[in-house]
């Protein structure tokens, strides 16, 4: 594994792409930086500094130089929400959400309370990441506290910066799954406690969703986060029409399924909801209003049949909400988030939308962090940011070769186009190479 406390200065030769601002906001041009021969200087884990080869070989040429020659470094890509104990169970056939997760997750998830095994299926799952060029998810555990145990040793094993949860579940689910409120509320407590900010790990209250919790475990929920105000809320909102219909059911004081979570306290700047895809224009007012954030996860929308995700709504001028891309594996069907992007932009066509490569990039990297509010540590390659980063090669198959015969674009057009190939037919075969803090974690 990695050496965690690298002193030493690396340098690496190649090009860059990254982002300065929001290109759904401001013109493209202006967000995005771009380097055809760039070098970056790595220390102590860190970005050092980012610029032209010609302009900066010459400072720091005692310094061991790594080329990637032919190849496109972006920062490490951020995955906003997944399931690791899901792994086993990606592409299950047949069935719309309450079905699926009925039929195939709930037994799945019973395996969750054996330590060794969710350990062994944690390390197959961050491997899974590396090599997919992901390097930071917001991930749910199991309900089972071995499960997050296992996860975050696992996560800190390759020093990644990672933020999960216990699942809490306190009712509509097998017994064998369900915790109590009290239990859920007493046992995050203390994983908070011993890994919450412990290295590069985070934690994040994670009910799975208002099905599955009475009013008193969303209570105590809310009370956690009064308690610890820099965890992360993380839950499921608005997926399915079925499932919109029950939560209206079960809740009947609330007047929609974002307020169930809005009267617990669980609606604020570190609440990240996974999928809404069926939300009322209310309630993304509402969630641009507590600044907020949703997970867009384009391949389990469409793999289950949820519906088509409103883009444009989410990223409208007047009402803005902080946006990521999540692959939802097991409900997804990529651990890629080339892939991820493709199905988003794709969902985006059937609405008439369009999703612009340039875009589609921002949301997997510096779109994501700031949905996790980390854009201050990862997402782009400011100068003080941790070094998490991916080297792409958009010639990875003979069919992207052939569409790209010449690999280093030296304009912002040519750029675009080779980032859209990479987006549509990229997988992870395109990711030569993955770096967590400075570090090589994965290589072809
Ligand atoms: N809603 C509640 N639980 C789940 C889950 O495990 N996956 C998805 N996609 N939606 C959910
Ligand atoms: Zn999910």
């Amino acid at each position: 594994m990695s050496n965690h406390s690298s002193k030493r200065s690396l340098a690496i030769r190649s090009a860059f792409l990254d982002f300065v601002e929001d290109p759904f906001y401001i013109p493209e041009a202006e967000c995005v930086r771009y380097w055809s021969d760039g070098l970056l200087i790595l220390e102590d884990g860190k970005v050092k500094e980012l610029g032209a080869y010609e302009q900066l070989c010459d400072r720091y040429s005692g310094i061991e130089i790594v080329s990637y020659d032919d190849r496109l470094i972006v920062p490490g890509f951020v995955d906003t929400h997944l399931h690791f104990p899901q792994t086993e169970m990606i592409a299950a056939y047949g069935e719309q959400l309450l079905g699926w997760l009925n039929q195939y997750t709930f037994p799945v998830e019973g395996k969750f309370n054996n330590k060794a095994y969710a350990q062994k299926v944690a390390g197959f799952f961050l491997d899974e990441l590396l090599k997919n060029g992901t390097t930071t998810a917001l991930v749910f555990a199991a309900v089972f506290p071995e499960s997050v145990d296992a996860f975050f040793e696992e996560a800190s094993r390759r020093n990644l910066r990672m933020i999960a949860g216990k699942v809490m579940m306190d009712r509509n689910a097998p017994d064998y799954l369900c915790d109590t409120a009290e239990t859920s509320y007493q046992e995050s407590k203390h994983l908070i406690e011993k890994w919450h900010k412990n290295g590069r790990l985070l934690y994040a209250v994670t009910p799975r969703f208002a099905i599955t919790s009475t009013d008193e475990q969303l209570r105590l929920a809310g009370k956690l986060l009064e308690e610890f105000p820099d965890v992360y809320l993380h839950t499921h909102l608005s997926e399915n029409v079925d499932e919109v219909a029950w939560v209206k059911e079960l809740f009947l004081d609330s007047t929609g399924y974002l307020d169930v979570y809005d009267r617990a306290g669980l609606v604020g700047d570190r609440s990240v909801f996974a999928h809404g895809v069926q939300l009322t224009d209310q309630e993304f007012q509402r969630l641009s209003e507590a600044r907020a954030a949703i997970a867009f996860c384009p391949t389990s929308n469409l793999f289950l049949g949820s519906g088509l995700f409103r883009i444009e709504q989410a990223k409208s001028m007047e009402h803005p909400v902080k946006l990521g891309l999540g692959t939802d594996v097991g409900g997804g069907t990529s651990f890629s988030m080339l892939q991820t992007a493709n199905e988003a932009y794709k969902i985006a066509q059937l609405r008439q939308q369009n999703l612009s490569p340039f875009k589609a990039l921002f949301l997997a990297t510096l779109g994501g962090a700031r949905a996790l509010s980390l854009d201050d540590k990862i997402g782009s390659f400011e100068v003080g940011k941790e070094a998490d980063f991916v080297v792409l090669d958009v010639r990875s198959t003979p069919l992207m070769a052939f569409r790209n015969p010449i690999a280093t674009a030296t304009s912002l057009n040519e750029l675009a186009d080779k980032v859209f190939s990479l987006v549509m037919m990229g997988d992870d075969r395109a990711i030569c190479a993955t770096y967590v803090a400075g570090e090589l974690a994965y290589q072809l």
